[in-house]
């Protein structure tokens, strides 16, 4: 279906054609005044030059073949404006259409097209701390806006499984458990199926063995064990296997309880078997070239105001680094699934790294000259007080925590307000604590830093989640009440609001294309926060169900509807969604 802007401007393009003039001035605009149009077009100003006459003498001659039944007001104002204000009947045809067209008719403008989204941001061994919320929820709303705007979309963890903290952990495990036979290098029976700790004591080894990192000869074996465990040796490699093992399953339960699901679990790991190729490939093209003993990748180009360092390959020891392992990792995902376009969400810190890898990339023909790839480097989330988020022992706070303060926040809300009945208290819980957290996140820019603030985000008015999760079960109570509306086709707007809701409707499919381009879903939070200030205005200048008229009221009930149906089709692609009640 087409946007409302672009079919207002067909037609606008036709009239300046009817009038002898060229179509390209007909560019329609939403109006910067909306107290005198709701759209204008400012093209007879610029035609004037061309054609050398006042812009409205052009003005007033296009106007003349607008089609009148689409506008309850067309103007031709000096100097030369047109201003437009829709008529009932085309909005009521526009919406209806809306209203019965798959997913709203949007145009699924990603049809035939494949993105990785590379989010999640997890390190096997390590519990996922608060710096993880944001990687994941805004990589989870990205993939899902991808996937309803027709993209197949493959979400990919990038697990952090094949750096030092695996040989920091080998190293702890043989000091604490020597007798084990991993260690055993004799040993070749099979390994014991059990893994010789649980994920409690697994997240106790890593920051243990981390803090040993000072001592010389611990970080000796440390290295020691990760390069062997690279090079292959099968009893630190079952040793890995039981570490990955336990962590995998804490980290999908704890993504689960985000609602962030992904399609495949690979890792730093899984690239390894990729690098010797690329790398052997890259130094027979000459893209890598030695640099005091390493393998590097010069990646400075042209019009660069400060000189990027080169990206390096392999170092002068012979190992390979991150950038490796993403270079490696595109190679496979080249292979295996050929993407149009590869998203990567993980702090802002990381902005060097990603453009390093993304030229290099490009120059060593690892991806097509047109694979988009995109870094959305996020900021951070400080403290209620724009400070650094600090537990108050002053360590890092593990996100199963601040999910859990939150869900305690809201739960405490609802029983007092006495919002549901026992049996509901939790499961409505749970959705509201999610909206409150996604949305708080989700509705300032990625880039930017921003302050977790329970009680703002838990608020039911204001810019939040819990108010839009309000809204939506308030329309859903009005439909219970009236009954069958499925089925009720859109009518005119009889009132102002009734229309500011149905213009805020048609902007459903450019607000989701733009936070598609800009890779923001905070625009799709501004969206749904306009739409549903308008459902609001309706609902309160409108007498719905009390409505005497059966033909008006139902009328009500299908705009309503559709507003709704949008707002939770909005949600779930931003990863809440509402409860029955609240
Ligand atoms: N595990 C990495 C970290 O903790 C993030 C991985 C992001 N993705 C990637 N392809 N580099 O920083």
């Amino acid at each position: 279906m087409k946007k409302i802007l672009d079919f207002i401007t067909e037609k606008m393009q036709k009239a300046f054609e009817d009038a002898g003039y060229d179509a390209s001035f007909g560019r329609v605009t939403v109006s910067n005044r909306p107290d005198l149009c709701e759209y204008q077009c400012n093209g007879a100003l610029a035609a004037a030059k061309q054609y050398k006459c006042a812009p409205i003498q052009i003005a007033n001659a296009v106007v003349q073949h607008l089609n009148a039944e689409d506008y309850s007001m067309i103007e031709a104002v000096m100097p030369g404006f047109i201003n437009l204000k829709l008529s009932a009947r085309f909005l009521q045809t526009y919406l209806e259409e809306m209203r019965t067209a798959e997913d709203f008719g949007v145009e699924k403008i990603g049809a035939g097209k494949t993105v990785v989204v590379d989010y999640g941001g997890a390190n096997v061994a390590k519990p996922l701390h608060i710096g993880h919320l944001r990687p994941a929820i805004i990589g989870e709303a990205l993939k899902r806006l991808h996937k309803f705007l027709g993209y197949n979309t493959i979400g990919d963890v990038h697990l952090g499984d094949w750096g030092l903290q695996m040989g920091l952990i080998i190293a702890e495990l043989q000091e604490r458990q020597p007798s084990l036979p991993y260690f055993d290098p004799e040993f070749t029976g099979d390994y014991p199926e059990a893994a010789p700790f649980t994920v409690d004591e697994l997240e106790e080894i890593y920051p243990t063995a981390s803090a040993k990192k000072a001592d010389p000869e611990f970080s000796h074996k440390a290295h020691q064990a990760t390069f062997e465990l690279q090079q292959g040796r099968r009893g630190y490699r079952a040793l890995w296997q039981h570490i990955m093992n336990v962590s995998v399953t804490d980290l999908k339960k704890n993504y689960d309880n985000l609602n962030v699901h992904f399609e495949k679990w690979l890792g730093e790991s899984d690239a390894d078997p990729y690098i010797p190729a690329m790398v052997a490939d890259m130094k027979a093209k000459g893209v890598a070239v030695l640099s005091e003993g390493a393998w590097v990748i010069p990646v400075t180009e042209e019009g660069d105001k400060n000189e990027l360092p080169p990206c390096i390959l392999i170092k002068s020891d012979g190992s390979s680094i991150y950038a490796t392992t993403d270079l490696a990792t595109m190679v496979q995902r080249m292979q295996d699934w050929k993407p149009d376009k590869m998203l990567y969400v993980t702090d802002k810190r990381q902005n060097l790294h990603f453009e390093q890898v993304f030229r290099a990339a490009k120059k060593s023909g690892i991806v097509t000259a047109d694979t988009q790839l995109e870094h959305i480097g996020h900021g951070t989330m400080n403290g209620a007080d724009g400070k650094p988020f600090k537990t108050r022992d002053g360590g890092v706070l593990r996100l199963e925590t601040l999910i859990s303060d939150m869900t305690d926040f809201v739960r405490a809300k609802v029983v007092e307000n006495r919002i549901v009945p026992e049996e509901d208290v939790e499961a409505t819980t749970q959705k509201i604590a999610m909206g409150a957290l996604k949305y708080g996140d989700l509705s300032n820019q990625p880039t930017k830093d921003y302050n977790f603030d329970m009680e703002r985000f838990a608020a039911f008015e204001g810019n939040t989640g819990p108010y839009i999760l309000y809204t939506i079960v308030r329309v859903k109570s009005i439909l219970a009440k009236y009954g069958a509306w499925e089925q009720l086709p859109i009518q005119e707007a009889t009132s102002e609001p009734a229309k500011e809701l149905m213009l805020s409707i048609t902007k459903f499919a450019p607000s989701m294309e733009s936070a598609l381009k800009a890779s923001a879903p905070n625009l799709i939070c501004a969206y749904i926060y306009e739409l549903a200030g308008a459902v609001n205005k309706f609902y309160h200048e409108t007498r719905i169900l009390g409505e005497s008229d059966e033909t008006l009221k139902a009328g009500y009930i299908a705009l309503i509807a559709l507003a709704k149906n949008i707002l939770e089709t909005c949600i779930d692609i931003l990863g809440f969604s509402a409860p029955e009640k609240m």
